[in-house]
């Protein structure tokens, strides 16, 4: 029988998921993104060769695999185009394997323009978002004038769309922002060409998805961004336009919750975060800074440095709640070699009601982080295959990550290459 595993990053993105559906693919036909667009930066290393993706699925090194973009992503065609093109460059085969969902929005120039300029606008307040037109693109799909990919066969259709799209997008950019206006015919012509690349991957990605199921084939969800960056769970308004949490999965692909198999919850063994908002464990001192520098942490997308701090278990015991995690996957462990403490936040105090994770971004000012002390070890980890092998307090750090989230560990990632990995339990088996 075919089995379907989700992989969800549970903390604010970046914590590997990309380096673990590359991995998990081992035992999948096909690999299928179902939210986000190309805010993501998925990193994959194999002997050596780095290989970063934005919205092509991390199942992409393994000739044999379908990529899937459900129809949940937003599609920007300059982002696809220049990956697809990157990649067959490298000599991979991409534009016989990769598939479009018909119903994916596109992202357009206003899109990003808005973006772009509303983050200005914000100032100090600023989301600090990725700049790729990601929130823009998703007020216009839940508005309901997205332009999508099935409008691309349809040209004179599209061209009306646009247009009334652009009468709208243009009086904000004249009246309200005061910048220059966005000529129709030249969106219009960029558009078109750009589309003759994508044009034959188009597809009703819901039927090839259950044909496969059907085939008995193994299917790997692969999120982007993280639970707590999550529109409505998340530290809103410092969030994606996105859900990131478990439902994504399925409204982003059309495949029903009984055909999942495994829900895989990826947290490093720290925190990051890269983009304003709350942070209760971000460290501000030399630990952070060691953490940073140790984990060459800067964004895959945008270089931005990201702001480093310890595990809070508070969020991820309610991630992992949330989403009905059925196995961890602990990432970057090495990355805490030769400490002699680590930390991990247990509870919040300052909070009124509960104790629990606030609703909103306002509500964290009051925070203060509990913590949870640790020894570190002085063996390094990093390289190792074999649990056993870890330094017994190692062993302890991951044993307690497990009790605080309620959830077993099943794979934990001791460095960046696709098999420096401890498979203790393999969500496919
Ligand atoms: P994603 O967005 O969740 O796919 O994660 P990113 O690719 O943005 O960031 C994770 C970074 O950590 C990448 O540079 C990976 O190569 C790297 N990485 C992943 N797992 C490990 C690990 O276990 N140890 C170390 N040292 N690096 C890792
Ligand atoms: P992956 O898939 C980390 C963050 C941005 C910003 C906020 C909103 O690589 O884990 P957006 O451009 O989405 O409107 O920005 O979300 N963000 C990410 N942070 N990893 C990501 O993706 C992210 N995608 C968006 O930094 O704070
Ligand atoms: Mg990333």
């Amino acid at each position: 029988m075919s089995k379907s595993v989700v992989v969800l990053g549970t903390q604010w993105g970046d914590e590997g998921k990309g380096k673990i559906v590359d991995l998990l693919t081992e035992s999948a036909s096909a690999v299928v993104r179902f939210q986000g667009g190309n805010n993501a930066g998925h990193t994959l290393v194999v002997n050596n060769k780095k290989t970063i993706l934005h919205l092509i699925p991390s199942g992409i090194l393994r000739r044999n695999v379908k990529c899937i973009i459900g129809n949940g992503v937003v599609v920007s065609l300059d982002g696809i185009c220049k990956e697809i093109n990157e990649l067959e460059n490298s000599g991979l085969s991409v534009l016989d394997r990769l598939y479009l969902g018909s119903a994916c929005p596109l992202i357009l120039p206003y899109h990003s323009l808005l973006d772009e300029v509303r983050e200005k606008r914000l100032g100090e307040k600023k989301i600090g978002t990725t700049g790729r037109g990601i929130g823009p693109a998703y007020e216009d799909k839940i508005a309901r004038r997205s332009i999508r990919l099935s409008d691309l066969n349809r040209e004179s259709l599209f061209r009306e769309k646009l247009e009334k799209n652009l009468e709208l997008y243009n009086f904000m950019f004249n009246k309200f922002f005061g910048v220059k206006r966005i000529e129709l015919s030249q969106v219009y012509n960029d558009t078109l060409e750009k589309a003759q690349l994508i044009k034959p991957l188009i597809t009703d990605t819901v039927s090839l998805l259950h044909q496969t199921l059907s085939n008995g084939g193994n299917l790997l969800l692969e999120g982007a961004q993280g639970c707590l960056l999550d529109v409505d769970h998340g530290t809103y308004p410092f969030v994606t336009s996105s859900n990131t949490t478990i439902g994504a999965a399925m409204c982003g692909t059309g495949i029903s919750p009984f055909d999942l198999s495994g829900i895989v919850g990826i947290t490093k063994a720290y925190t990051t975060r890269v983009g304003s908002g709350p942070f209760p464990t971000e460290l501000d001192d030399d630990i952070g800074a060691h953490i940073a520098k140790k984990g060459a942490e800067f964004g895959a997308t945008t270089g931005r440095a990201r702001r480093c701090g310890w595990l809070d278990a508070v969020a991820l015991r309610r991630v992992c709640r949330m989403n009905g995690i059925t196995s961890l996957c602990v990432t970057k462990l090495d990355v805490l070699d030769g400490m002699t403490q680590i930390k991990v936040c247990t509870k919040y105090r300052g909070l009124e009601e509960s104790s629990d994770f606030p609703q909103d971004a306002e509500d964290y000012d009051d925070v203060i982080p509990e913590y949870e002390e640790l020894d570190g070890w002085t063996a390094p980890t990093s390289g190792l295959r074999d649990f056993e092998q870890l330094p017994s307090q190692a062993r302890l750090y991951l044993q307690k990550i497990s009790e605080l989230a309620e959830v077993e560990i099943g794979l934990v990632s001791t460095g960046p290459e696709r098999d420096e990995t401890i498979i203790l339990n393999s969500p496919f088996k």
